[in-house]
């Protein structure tokens, strides 16, 4: 099978879209309690969810190289050099028209700690931001709980701003829940100014 076109690429990482034969990698992800810990019901997903919901959904993104549909949606990302499978990471419409995109992302245990998620994160906001048709969105948010340090970290790094603080009811306690979950956000106009 050819390899999936590159969608975007930095020093490190060339992200592209997922394929059928990344089940196993996206159940592994998915399952490993650690990477999971902040996310959802705080537990691991199970096979079939992964299976019948997850994957079905990462395989639905189109786009070829250059589109501006190609700078939306989820890139299975690898390392440039091995190749090896780190994670993934999405940007998804939140708005009608295209107004706004939520940025997230998941990564393997072993490639925490090496500034893989702050480079993915980096160029995807480049990618709708920067890209050669313009703009795809107008702002770029993200939620994070209050506790997960790492990914504010990473969200700061990717230069989004913190907005504020929220809580809502969720079905499943997650410890540090009652800090709330935080938002981030960048906007076109001040991403461009940055880099003026
Ligand atoms: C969040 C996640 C993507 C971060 O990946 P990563 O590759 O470790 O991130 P990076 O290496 O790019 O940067 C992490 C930053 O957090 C910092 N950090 C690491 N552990 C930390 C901790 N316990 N407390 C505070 N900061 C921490 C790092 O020092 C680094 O910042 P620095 O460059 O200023 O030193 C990864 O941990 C992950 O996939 N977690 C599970 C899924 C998840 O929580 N996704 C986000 C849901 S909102």
């Amino acid at each position: 099978m050819p390899p999936l076109p590159v969608l975007l690429r930095t020093e490190r990482l060339t992200l592209r879209r997922f394929a059928a034969h990344d089940a196993e990698l996206v159940v592994a992800l998915h399952g490993d309690p650690e990477v999971m810990h902040f996310i959802g019901t705080g537990r691991p997903a199970p096979r079939d969810t992964v299976l019948e919901r997850t994957l079905p959904e990462f395989l639905s993104w189109p786009g070829r190289p250059g589109e501006p549909a190609a700078a939306l949606g989820v890139w299975a990302a690898q390392a440039a050099a091995t190749g090896e499978f780190v994670g993934w990471f999405e940007l998804r419409p939140a708005t009608p028209g295209r107004e706004e995109a939520e940025l997230g992302y998941r990564l393997c245990r072993a490639a925490w700690g090496r500034g893989y998620a702050t480079e993915g994160a980096r160029a995807v906001v480049e990618g709708a931001f920067g890209g050669p048709a313009g703009p795809v969105v107008r702002r770029i948010t993200a939620t994070t709980m209050t506790v997960n340090r790492r990914s504010r970290r990473v969200l700061e790094k990717a230069g989004l701003h913190y907005v504020r603080t929220f809580f809502e009811e969720w079905p499943d306690y997650i410890e540090g829940a009652e800090h709330g979950d935080a938002e981030y956000a960048v906007t076109y106009a001040e991403w461009a100014a940055a880099r003026r």
